[in-house]
């Protein structure tokens, strides 16, 4: 699949209150500053549609972003944040959960894991989170330019052994890198599956 048309469709804090389109949406969820807003600009093409920072924190409400007129990508913000106060944290806590629940159009949650380390314990809970609800998701292995290709491989194979210590069968999985664009078709030609 091509993206041919990207546009920002609006920010907010509860599912009730998204763009008043219903459409099927897939949105990106991990720790913060994992790479979800910089992953979103690359499989759309544009370095300047979600905001992206250095600094952990950045995206703060749920982004909807219109994909070829027919669905969203929905930019979540980061789990497990640990600057900020224990009132902002349980605030972002409530509205992501309220999204991934509450959002009848959401047909897929992408979970973000850092490439360059092992899936962290709070990674682990969330997707926990996800079997318990039986939301359906897949992972994205980002900053898969950092790590040589031998390393990479090798911290894959490390995850999946640690995701099996908790799961059956491994969920779809992917491996990014917003810098070179791997993953782009991958991901892109499996959305497109569902639409
Ligand atoms: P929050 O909105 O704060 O939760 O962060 P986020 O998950 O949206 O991360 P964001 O896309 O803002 O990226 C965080 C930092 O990681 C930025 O400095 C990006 O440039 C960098 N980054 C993201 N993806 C990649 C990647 O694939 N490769 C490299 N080398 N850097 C990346
Ligand atoms: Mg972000």
């Amino acid at each position: 699949m091509r993206i041919t048309e990207a546009k920002f469709a609006g920010s907010s804090v509860r599912a009730a209150d998204k763009p008043g389109r219903r459409l099927p949406e897939f949105a990106f969820i991990g720790r913060s500053n994992v790479g979800k807003s910089s992953l979103i600009n690359m499989l759309c093409g544009n370095s300047r549609l979600a905001k992206t920072s250095s600094t952990p924190g950045k995206t703060k409400l749920i982004n909807h972003f219109i994909i070829n007129d027919s669905w969203y990508l929905v930019d979540l913000p980061g789990y497990g944040f640990a600057k900020i106060s224990k009132k902002e944290r349980e605030d972002l806590r409530i509205m992501i959960n309220d999204y991934i629940q509450n959002s009848q159009e959401m047909v897929l949650l992408f979970v973000l894991i850092d490439s360059r380390h092992d899936i962290q314990k709070i990674d682990l809970e969330f997707i926990a989170g996800l079997g318990e609800n039986e939301i359906p998701f897949a992972l994205i292995f980002t900053k898969g330019d950092k790590l040589g290709p031998n390393a990479l491989a090798a911290q894959i194979e490390r995850d999946k052994e640690i995701l099996l210590e908790q799961w059956e069968e491994l969920p779809p999985m992917f491996v990014s890198s917003s810098e070179t664009q791997m993953g782009k078709k991958e991901i892109l030609d499996f959305i497109q599956q569902y639409i």
